[in-house]
């Protein structure tokens, strides 16, 4: 069996070693980007972050990275202290003070801030927020469709933790890709409370039958930008498109699956549960959306 691969897997790239790294308004070389051992984001995983893609000069989809962030920030009731446009002007300073123009990867990340004391608390988080930008060269690089496991961990309420939030805290699916890497695959396939398919750890999910595209809901996945973005192209491009409940059994008989995610775009999945998915490669329908999605961000990037 090969070895495990992971969504997110890039071209070793050794300017990655000298980056600079925006730490709360200044650069610093990477082995100097450091924040306290008291804030909140180490300490108890306080925080909201967005991933995104710097394709040809262009943040892609930008307008919607900015919105979820900012959006996540008042659900927790965290005070960014930035406009919009600073927080757009800090990524944009962070990239080209790293001279990166395309193939770069940005993890914006924003806490509720250093802690007076090492307590839960978040009136102790008083000096305002943490905001760290990580831009690094990436080029994906997978060198298989992945495998996927069903987990026991799976997509809650929105009452206990929003799974729309892009919190800092990701335990809930880290447990989940532990698990799915002891039964031998690669990335967890999630179920909802309901036992039917939500999404991945990590990405979201869809499957392609009968040349019809099917993802879930959305009631409890991350409201993922590229995930969208497929539904999107569905719609534009006559391809049938469904967001509805569907179980493993309508999974497993799938032609093909796929997931979708900023960093791989649509990823195609060849295993899940031990069971083959179509022929074990990316289908027509997952290359075909992948191609419209390369050409939707060319468009945007102008
Ligand atoms: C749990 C989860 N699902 C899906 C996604 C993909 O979302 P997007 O397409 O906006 O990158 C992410 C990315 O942050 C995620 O953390």
């Amino acid at each position: 069996m090969n070895k495990s691969v992971t969504t997110h897997q890039a071209e070793d790239d050794a300017r990655n070693e000298q980056i600079q790294i925006y730490v709360n308004g200044r650069l610093v070389p990477r082995d100097q980007a450091v924040i306290s051992v008291y804030d909140s984001g180490f300490m108890l995983g306080d925080g909201v972050w967005e991933g995104l893609r710097l394709y040809n000069g262009r943040w892609a989809f930008v307008d919607e990275h900015l919105d979820r962030l900012l959006e996540a920030a008042k659900a927790i009731d965290l005070t960014v202290g930035m406009s919009r446009a600073e927080i757009f002007n800090a990524l944009e300073d962070t990239r080209r003070a790293n001279g990166m123009e395309t193939d770069a990867h940005a993890r914006l990340m924003v806490t509720r801030g250093v802690k007076s004391r090492p307590f839960q608390h978040p009136s102790l988080s008083r000096l305002g927020p943490t905001i760290v930008i990580i831009v690094e060269h990436s080029r994906p690089s997978l060198p298989r469709p992945i495998r996927l496991a069903t987990v026991p961990h799976m997509r809650g309420l929105p009452m206990t933790q929003d799974p729309k939030l892009n919190s800092h805290s990701k335990l809930n699916c880290i447990l989940a890709c532990i698990a799915a890497e002891k039964a031998g695959a690669d990335e967890a396939l999630m179920l909802d409370i309901n036992g039917f398919v939500s999404t991945t750890n990590a990405c979201n999910f869809f499957i392609v039958r009968k040349g019809a595209v099917w993802t879930s809901t959305g009631d409890y996945c991350m409201n993922g930008i590229t995930r969208q973005k497929v539904i999107d192209l569905c719609h534009a491009n006559d391809i049938a498109i469904f967001e509805r409940n569907f179980s493993l059994v309508d999974t497993y008989g799938a032609d093909e699956a796929f997931l979708t995610g900023t960093f791989g775009a649509q990823t195609p999945v060849s295993e899940i549960d031990g069971r083959q998915i179509g022929d074990a490669k990316m289908g027509p329908v997952t290359a075909r959306l992948r191609g419209l999605y390369k050409d939707m961000i060319e468009q945007e990037a102008g």
